[in-house]
């Protein structure tokens, strides 16, 4: 599919763009947790059954000629949670991605992962560098997994690196912008949260400042095409402004 088959989308440049098909989807996956629960199971049985979820939004995101896919997988904020839980999800990374790269490859998706890498175990490391080399050239879709992502954090660094290479220069919104975590991705067009809560949780802070909206009650182990579909039949309605009349 040709990117005027998709549409443009992202267009910054203000004056209301009206492509229907959002070019960059970012995704808050949240109420793994409160699925299993609801089984009786525990939180990493939910945490799988989310994975299951990721692996199909990917397929149909790809099918629906979305361009650029991104995720939310672990913030900054969640190594408060007991360390059962947070190890349980340490592990489903390693599975999830030994497993599922080739995969990914196959069907032509570059994948990258953003946030503060460094807090990973070393073998962690080597398949997510190896994952993004093997990837490189694909272009049906870009994968972003954002672990170990906070908002605040990636403005933070931002911030910092461009005080040190530039100390006492006037500092522009693109000299910033061109310091985050993943400066070619287009910023997202459409931002959905599913698990029903009404809140952002230091997601894309910077890159989310036009992006349009959808809350889904629906817990991330639910989601799937129609899901989607109801989330880009939403944003083909909306009317992006950016601030004009
Ligand atoms: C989202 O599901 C996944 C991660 C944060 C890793 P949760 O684990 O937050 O599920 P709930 O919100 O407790 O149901
Ligand atoms: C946001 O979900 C983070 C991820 C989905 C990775 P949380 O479950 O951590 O958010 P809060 O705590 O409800 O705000
Ligand atoms: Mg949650």
């Amino acid at each position: 599919m040709t990117d005027s088959e998709r549409g443009t989308g992202s267009d910054q440049s203000g004056g209301g763009g009206d492509f229907s098909l959002p070019r960059h989807v970012a995704i808050v996956m949240d109420g793994n947790g409160r699925w299993a629960k609801k089984r009786g199971l525990p939180r990493v049985i939910g945490h799988q059954a989310g994975m299951k979820a990721l692996e199909r939004t990917i397929d149909n995101a790809k099918d629906l000629g979305i361009r650029y896919l991104s995720v939310y997988a672990f913030s900054t904020e969640n190594w408060k949670r007991a360390s059962s839980e947070v190890q349980g999800l340490m592990g489903l990374f390693r599975y999830y991605l030994k497993g599922k790269i080739s995969q990914m490859h196959k069907r032509g998706a570059r994948v990258r992962f953003v946030g503060q890498l460094n807090a990973f175990p070393d073998d962690i490391l080597r398949i997510v560098t190896d994952a993004e080399e093997r990837t490189r050239g694909n272009s049906e879709i870009d994968v972003i997994f954002c672990v170990n992502y906070g908002g605040r954090q990636e403005i933070l660094d931002a911030v910092t690196s461009l005080v040190k290479s530039n100390p006492d220069g006037p500092i522009t919104e693109e000299m910033l912008r061109n310091r985050l975590y993943a400066p070619d991705v287009p910023d997202p067009d459409l931002l959905i949260r599913t698990g029903g809560e009404l809140r952002i949780s230091n997601f894309w802070l910077w890159e989310s400042a036009y992006s349009e909206y959808f809350f889904s009650d629906m817990y991330w182990p639910d989601f799937g095409r129609e899901e989607l579909k109801r989330a880009l039949d939403s944003y083909a309605e909306r009317d992006r402004r950016y601030g004009a009349a």
